[in-house]
């Protein structure tokens, strides 16, 4: 099985961006900390760009690489992308939203989430043991999936 975790602007400032909000692990931990967690469950191949078309294009690369689903925290696109929202619809695959920080519980600005309409679930406010918590109901709900499409 082959997930892909795509981080949105930002996020490569882990660890030195608001530490109070976001915690003190750097984006490096946080590729670890997936990696480790993979190993053994899956294949994970992970990505993080500043751009919203890198972002396009990775989502993109989820269906021209096979892969089987997506968890991404698309970081402020968020709450402003419609070109992330149509670039998940466009792959047909199981996606994840991730935030580190309980976004409900934030500005208003933050209320909108774009790409949710597309998502199969939402993890938010868990700190960066959601990308995990993502992984692990992705990879329940593409092995749901496809027990149901061999019972057919
Ligand atoms: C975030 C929440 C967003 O509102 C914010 O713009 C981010 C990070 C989170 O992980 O909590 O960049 O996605």
């Amino acid at each position: 099985m082959k997930i892909l975790v795509i981080n949105g602007p930002n996020l490569n400032m882990l660890g030195i961006r608001e530490p109070e909000r976001y915690g003190r692990e750097t984006y490096s931990d946080l590729e670890a900390k997936i990696k480790d967690y993979c190993h053994g469950k899956c294949e994970v191949t992970l990505k993080q760009s500043n751009h919203e078309g890198d972002l396009v294009d990775y989502i993109q690369s989820a269906y021209f690489e096979n892969y089987d689903g997506i968890v991404i925290n698309p970081g402020a696109y968020t709450h402003t992308s419609i070109a992330l929202l149509d670039a998940v619809k466009s792959v047909m695959k199981p996606c994840i939203e991730v935030h580190i920080s309980d976004v409900s519980s934030r500005e208003d600005f933050r209320q909108i989430s774009y790409i949710r309409a597309a998502c199969i679930k939402t993890v938010s406010g868990c700190g960066t043991q959601g990308y995990l918590m993502a992984i692990d109901y992705l990879i329940k709900h593409i092995e749901e999936e496809r027990n149901e499409r061999y019972n057919k």
